[in-house]
């Protein structure tokens, strides 16, 4: 269902001392939010379990930042969907531009991990985003079309329930460049037409922001009306920027 969606992706980042220090000074003003902002918090996978224990009885949720290609067996050092559901997350992320850039995840793989997330009953949070090149060469959207329908081609019927798209342009992560609220916008809009075209609920789909997001262009960004909240990479390891931005969601 659409909502309002604020996403702290922590990448290969923290410690058990920052999950402690971190998640203690995010809960509380996290969970008195009043703006129906939902927070899913997404550490490393080993992490998990220790985040899982500090947000109970909160209203945060737990995801991972990628799932296995493949449901068990021997794959050493992969994770699995239904292990990631097992250990109390409810959401992951998949087709990270990091991981298709430095571990070459491909579509293909992309759309199996889609599979695994929803068969374990986890939300996917795809993301999705041109490189500068791409975008200087006219290609932004074309390249986000493929992405989104090769890495979404098995989801149907109550499967969108189940998905969240994030718009990253890989230009603008870990940069401190962010798309105009505008560039965004549009391309924001555009998603949601392709979804229309692949007989989604479009209207329903949360599609979320990444890229350099910060506590002073957050506002702008979610005000946008296709719009639906953020994934955000370092800012989220700071609780005031990170409560800051989920307040302007
Ligand atoms: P950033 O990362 O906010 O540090 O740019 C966003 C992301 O990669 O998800």
């Amino acid at each position: 269902m659409r909502r309002t969606l604020v996403a702290a992706n922590w990448k290969m980042n923290g410690s058990k001392d920052l999950v402690q220090s971190l998640i203690g000074e995010l809960r509380e003003p996290l969970s008195s939010l009043d703006n129906g902002v939902g927070v899913v918090i997404i550490p490393p996978a080993l992490y998990v379990s220790d985040v899982s224990e500090r947000l109970a009885g909160t209203s945060l949720a737990l995801g991972v930042q990628n799932i296995a290609r493949w449901d068990s067996g021997a794959y050493t050092g992969e994770i699995a969907a239904a292990m990631v559901a097992d250990a109390g997350a409810r959401y992951t992320l998949i087709g990270h531009s990091e991981r298709r850039q430095l571990f070459g995840e491909t579509d293909d793989d992309v759309a199996e991990k889609v599979q695994q997330a929803l068969n374990s009953k986890l939300t996917v949070i795809l993301c999705v985003g041109e490189t500068l090149e791409e975008r200087q060469g006219g290609l932004a959207g074309q390249v986000v079309r493929n992405q989104i329908s090769r890495g979404l081609a098995g989801v149907s019927g109550q499967g969108w329930q189940s998905v969240v798209i994030a718009y990253e342009p890989v230009w603008a992560i870990g940069t401190g460049k962010t798309a105009t609220s505008d560039d965004a916008q549009a391309m924001h809009r555009e998603i949601r037409s392709l979804l229309a075209e692949l007989g989604a609920p479009a209207d329903d789909v949360s599609l979320l922001y990444g890229g350099s997001v910060k506590p002073d262009n957050a506002a702008a960004l979610f005000a946008q009306p296709d719009i639906d909240g953020g994934l955000i990479g370092g800012a989220s390891l700071n609780a005031q920027d990170f409560i800051r931005i989920c307040q302007s969601a």
